[in-house]
């Protein structure tokens, strides 16, 4: 069973201009422990499906499924709670906090929780990214690999279903970007699903699959 589907999703930005229609029907769907990418031209729409599928927009028209639940139309506090509970996120630009700590910057999506034990489980997390001798610097002591490690990391704190990528590798050169190939490839393992926007096609490598978008459409 898919842990996150699109059926017909629809997305239109309408503005003064005019409509623009940026997801022209998708269906997309994605199984515990896949590691899928979502390549295309600029602006064909990769960005606009990955806010889809993290639940931070919603569809003009078309649903959205989650563990086969239908959480297309839920209220922006329950969409919000579903998003914290099942998805975790990794950018381009990492968006570290530059004060904390790399520990601390993987405790941040638990911020406002008071239960203890967060900052062990931080550490574990930094451990498995291969960053042990690095939890306690800031982001300005890592190198771009290390920074976008911690910030797998803390995409792993709320225990996903899903982690998006958004062009993860894409300021990284190519054998860091390669380290942070094969950290999305262990994330899988523990049956985490991961969907990586691209336009490296050294992603290809380690994928299961590639989906193409172009002006809007799936056209595999
Ligand atoms: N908030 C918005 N309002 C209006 N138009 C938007 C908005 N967000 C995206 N678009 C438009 O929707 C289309 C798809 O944009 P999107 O950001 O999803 O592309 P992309 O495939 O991620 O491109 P890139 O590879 O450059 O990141 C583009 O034409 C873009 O201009
Ligand atoms: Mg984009």
């Amino acid at each position: 069973m898919p842990v996150l589907e699109t059926q017909g999703v629809v997305k239109r930005y309408e503005s003064g201009a005019g409509t623009l229609t940026a997801l022209k029907g998708i269906d997309f769907a994605i199984e515990p422990g896949e590691f899928v990418s979502i390549m295309g031209p600029s602006g064909s729409g990769k960005s606009t499906l990955l806010n889809i599928l993290g639940l931070l927009d919603v569809p003009s028209e078309g649903r959205v499924l989650l563990d086969d639940e239908d959480v297309t139309d839920l209220t922006d506090r329950r969409r919000t709670h579903e998003r914290h509970r099942t998805i975790g996120f990794v950018f381009q630009q990492f968006y570290l906090l530059p004060t904390l700590t790399a520990v601390e910057n993987v405790t941040v999506p638990r911020m406002f929780d008071r239960e203890s034990g967060i900052e062990e489980t931080a550490r574990d997390l930094l451990e498995r990214v291969g960053l042990s001798d690095r939890m306690d610097h800031r982001p300005t002591e890592l190198s771009g690999g290390q920074k976008q490690r911690v910030a797998i990391a803390r995409s792993l704190i709320n225990d996903p279903r899903v982690v998006l990528a958004d062009e993860p590798t894409g300021n990284l050169d190519r054998e860091t970007g390669e380290q942070i190939l094969e950290e999305f490839t262990r994330v899988t393992e523990d049956g985490v699903a991961v969907i990586a926007v691209t336009h490296d096609e050294q992603v290809n490598d380690y994928v299961d699959r590639t989906v193409e978008l172009v002006d809007g459409v799936m056209t595999t």
